[in-house]
């Protein structure tokens, strides 16, 4: 077993942790977090999303958000679009990468976007030939991968089958989402090699979100089989408010501790994180979650 040497994060925190937020958080804040999260060496950072505003109301300030924000030299600042609407918005604002989502439920996709999964990819085929056109980077998500929120049945093959339509869409990466954290290392060992049989590993990002605690686990999982991208939210932000009981995605300091602890690098300095998740925890209004970031806090509050 070879562990990859080195590991990419995909910052959350900022889209995915700030959408499920039940206090609207001011533009001005969301744009101090993001610039101190561009500090601390994340090459990839979600900034926002140009969804139905009535869908999202926590981040109906997408344009303002994205036009504010310091866009730090080699740092990507991905968008998530639902459709061509949010993909002309984005591109109003400047962003050069974009990100739709889909799902391997068609009950989770139906409550999520109000389509079904094949509307959803023909919906996004617009989107992606109007982003190559642009020379737009795309990732592609596929949500409720290792369950659904309402008791329909995903199987590995099921979402095999929704990723080869995405990447035959154009899609240049996609990301694997547990939406509702109920993954297991074992599903992430059968999923990741049938993946691997029709899409380069290096395309493949996995999107954990640690409801029962199997987060970190998974990450480690994704790692024996060769994935070296992961997605994360600082503090440990996230959720969707359309998969019900959804909590926040594994902690950015929590993936930096463990890979940094093994020899792995990823680039990104673990204080500089915590100093990010440290300006958020004093706007929103609960605790941060990240073990790490908890045990940090612990030894040397400020
Ligand atoms: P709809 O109601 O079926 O569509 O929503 P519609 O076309 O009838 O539009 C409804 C209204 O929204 C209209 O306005 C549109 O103009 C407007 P009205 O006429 O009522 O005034 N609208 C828009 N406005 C701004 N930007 C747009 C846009 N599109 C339509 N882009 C739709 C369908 C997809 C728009 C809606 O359901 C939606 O926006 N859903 C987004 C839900 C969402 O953001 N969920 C969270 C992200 S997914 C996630 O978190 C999972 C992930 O992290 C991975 C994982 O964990 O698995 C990615
Ligand atoms: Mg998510």
């Amino acid at each position: 077993m070879t562990l990859p040497k080195r590991v990419t994060i995909f910052e959350m925190g900022a889209r995915d942790g700030l959408q499920n937020e039940k206090a609207l958080i001011a533009t001005d804040d969301k744009v101090r977090y993001i610039d101190l999260l561009s500090e601390s060496g994340l090459q990839w950072i979600e900034a926002t999303s140009f969804v139905s505003p009535k869908a999202i109301p926590q981040l109906a300030d997408a344009a303002e958000v994205f036009a504010r924000i310091r866009k730090a030299p080699g740092v990507r600042y991905p968008v998530l679009v639902p459709n061509l609407r949010g993909y002309t918005r984005a591109r109003e604002a400047g962003a050069d990468a974009i990100a739709v989502f889909t799902a391997a439920s068609e009950n989770f996709t139906k409550r999520n976007i109000n389509m079904t999964i094949d509307e959803s990819l023909e919906t996004f085929r617009d989107v992606v030939r109007a982003a190559q056109r642009d020379k737009v980077w795309v990732r592609g998500y596929v949500s409720t991968a290792f369950g659904s929120p309402f008791g329909d049945a995903v199987s590995a093959q099921m979402v095999v089958d929704v990723c080869v339509k995405l990447m035959e869409l154009g899609c240049d990466e996609l990301s694997i989402g547990d939406t509702i954290g109920v993954g297991v290392p074992s599903q992430v060992a059968t999923l990741v090699p049938l993946l691997a049989r029709v899409i380069p590993l290096d395309r493949i990002a996995l999107h954990f979100h640690d409801t029962r605690g199997t987060a970190l686990a998974n990450v480690y999982a994704g790692l024996e089989h060769g994935v070296a991208k992961f997605d994360s939210s600082s503090g440990g932000l996230g959720g969707c408010p359309y998969a019900p009981g959804a909590t926040g995605n594994v902690g950015t300091e929590d993936v930096l501790y463990m890979l940094h602890q093994m020899g792995i690098e990823t680039g990104v300095d673990l204080a500089k994180v915590r100093a990010a998740s440290r300006f958020i925890a004093g706007v929103i209004d609960h605790t941060l979650t990240s073990k790490a970031y908890q045990a940090m806090e612990a030894a040397s509050p400020v």
